[in-house]
């Protein structure tokens, strides 16, 4: 294997404490990378580990910013070079959900953690548009089999309505809650037996699923209806076909519990085996492969101040192709300029290193003195520019103005950088010049608060605005763009890119626009 097919590049996401940060702590488990007796309390690695760096998430709770943790994995009985794995963390909170659509742009697949008693969930199910929008292979991990769920043939069926995807079992749960007795693992054909609170140890037994010694293990009835299950599964589903997984049209289902680190073997071992090596990239001028000998990167991710001593950014580049090498002059595409990065970092768990050189897949971090934003390029000199996700239109909307005026410098270039970074979107009104910050979530309100005054030393008020919609809008003809703007100026904006921006005070008066100016296209992403 090259550096570059035995890269897995990839994000675990999931709704609010269906068990993903529990599952990422696994998997760092089996890298080696933490070593920790017992299950560990799914929060502890919030608070130790590298996904939790500013002080606004200690308070919360929540993760708000996007961490990657880095580890080599060979399976058992496998030989040569390990794999590496760059798990992308993203946080759980919705209201920082452009966050994980972006963190989603950087990886090859996705694993989906879903709680088997609740199921599908609302920040799942939105997790899941964006990967169909880019057609992301994805797996999903059935997990707290040790707690009374659903039926997991109905859990099936709900996955597949409602991530509108095909779904094909590759393990099968017997019994669950108190009677779970472990998962037959259809992929290897092999039984592995539950026993709980043993951390790392599951009892693998080969047996054939008819042999008489099946119900040896998981008793008579439990054998009887794992047969009657895997005879309606193979009735039901088609073949498990890599090639749709691969395509983002099917994804395998693994049952088991990440607290009891049970299943979670088997998961990783298929994934390292099935998912994707890092894939080509699209730019606006052609499509970039792994394999091409020059460096190529984008960042998709800027996060401020992670270490309070050192008040500084660091810029989340991922290595789209060639090999990245510490100290080489390479091309900052939006400023034309020549940028050396002497002290770039990667991520393990529960520190940061400096990195000599890195490949396609990799995740780089590069210390940011406030030149980047989300969707820089850098290549070796090529004119490139790799396509990021759009900005969706926000849901929410205030006025933001400067508390103090002797910190203006400072409100100015922390509300600059901010917006940088991509935690939420600023459209300036044309009309009266006022300020507008647009976001999904109300708790972007208060870091953007939090962060001006702790990190920048400014202060910043809230004032309602009445929107309900920001939508881009172009014609085909300068006259009619004019004409509309002419007529709206009331409601014009633009954006941090200079774009026009319409501002609809209701879902009224935007179908009246739509209606009364025909020449005009409104869009609800920027990217169009
Ligand atoms: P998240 O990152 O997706 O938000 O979820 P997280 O891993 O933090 O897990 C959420 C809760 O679910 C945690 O409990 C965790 O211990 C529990 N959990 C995770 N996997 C399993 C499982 O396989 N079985 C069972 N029974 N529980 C599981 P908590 O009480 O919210 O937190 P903590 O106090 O235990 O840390």
């Amino acid at each position: 294997m090259n550096e570059t097919n035995r890269r897995r590049t990839f994000a675990i996401i999931s709704h609010p404490d269906a068990g993903k940060t529990t599952l990422t702590e696994k998997f760092l488990l089996f890298g080696g990378q933490i070593q920790v007796a017992g299950a560990v309390k799914s929060n502890k690695i919030r608070k130790t580990a590298t996904s939790d760096w500013m002080d606004i998430e200690k308070q919360r709770g929540i993760s708000v910013t996007t961490s990657v943790m880095e580890f080599d994995y060979l399976p058992e009985g496998h030989e040569g070079k390990p794999y590496k794995i760059n798990i992308l963390d993203t946080p759980g909170h919705q209201d920082f959900a452009e966050d994980t659509y972006r963190t989603l742009t950087a990886v090859d697949s996705v694993i989906i953690v879903v709680d088997s008693a609740k199921g599908v969930e609302m920040q799942t199910r939105k997790l899941m548009e964006v990967c169909r929008m880019r057609n992301t292979p994805v797996i999903i991990f059935i997990n707290k089999m040790d707690r009374e769920g659903r039926d997991p043939f109905d859990v099936l069926d709900e996955l597949e309505q409602e991530l509108q995807i095909h779904v094909r079992p590759l393990s099968w749960p017997i019994g669950q809650g108190q009677k779970f007795k472990g998962v037959y693992n259809i992929y290897e054909q092999q039984l592995n037996l539950f026993t709980p609170n043993k951390q790392r140890v599951s009892e693998k037994v080969e047996t054939d699923i008819n042999s008489n010694d099946l119900p040896k293990h998981v008793g008579e009835s439990g054998a009887s209806q794992l047969r009657e299950d895997l005879e309606l599964i193979d009735g039901v589903y088609p073949e498990f076909d890599v090639k749709e997984y691969l395509a983002g049209t099917t994804a395998p289902v693994f049952f088991g519990s990440a607290l009891n680190n049970f299943g979670v073997q088997e998961l990783l071992d298929c994934f390292v085996e099935i998912a994707p090596s890092p894939q080509p990239t699209q730019a606006e001028e052609r499509m970039v492969e792994p394999s091409e000998p020059k460096f190529t990167g984008f960042v998709f991710k800027i996060t401020a101040n992670i270490d309070p001593n050192h008040r500084s950014c660091i810029a989340f580049c991922k290595v789209c192709s060639g090999k990245f090498v510490r100290n080489q002059p390479y091309r900052h595409i939006r400023l034309d300029k020549t940028v050396r990065f002497s002290s770039p970092t990667q991520f393990m768990a529960q520190r940061k290193s400096t990195v000599d050189t890195a490949y396609p897949g990799d995740i780089i971090g590069l210390p940011d003195t406030g030149i980047f934003k989300i969707g820089d390029t850098l290549t070796e000199g090529e004119d490139l520019h790799f396509r990021g996700l759009p900005s969706f239109s926000p849901e929410l909307f205030k006025y933001i103005e400067n508390e103090d005026p002797m910190k203006s410098k400072q409100f100015f270039k922390g509300l600059e950088q901010l917006m940088n970074e991509g935690v939420a979107q600023l459209f300036v009104n044309q009309f009266n010049g006022r300020r507008i910050v647009g976001t999904v979530g109300q708790l972007q309100f208060e870091v953007i608060q939090y962060r001006l005054e702790h990190e920048y030393n400014a202060k910043c008020r809230w004032e309602p605005v009445h929107l309900y919609k920001a939508c881009w809008i172009e014609a085909d003809s300068a006259e009619d763009l004019e004409n509309f703007k002419k007529r709206k100026y009331q409601y014009i904006a633009k954006d941090i890119e200079d774009r026009d921006v319409f501002l609809a005070d209701s879902g009224y008066m935007l179908s009246m626009a739509q209606q009364d100016f025909k020449g005009i296209k409104f869009h609800f992403t920027s990217e169009f």
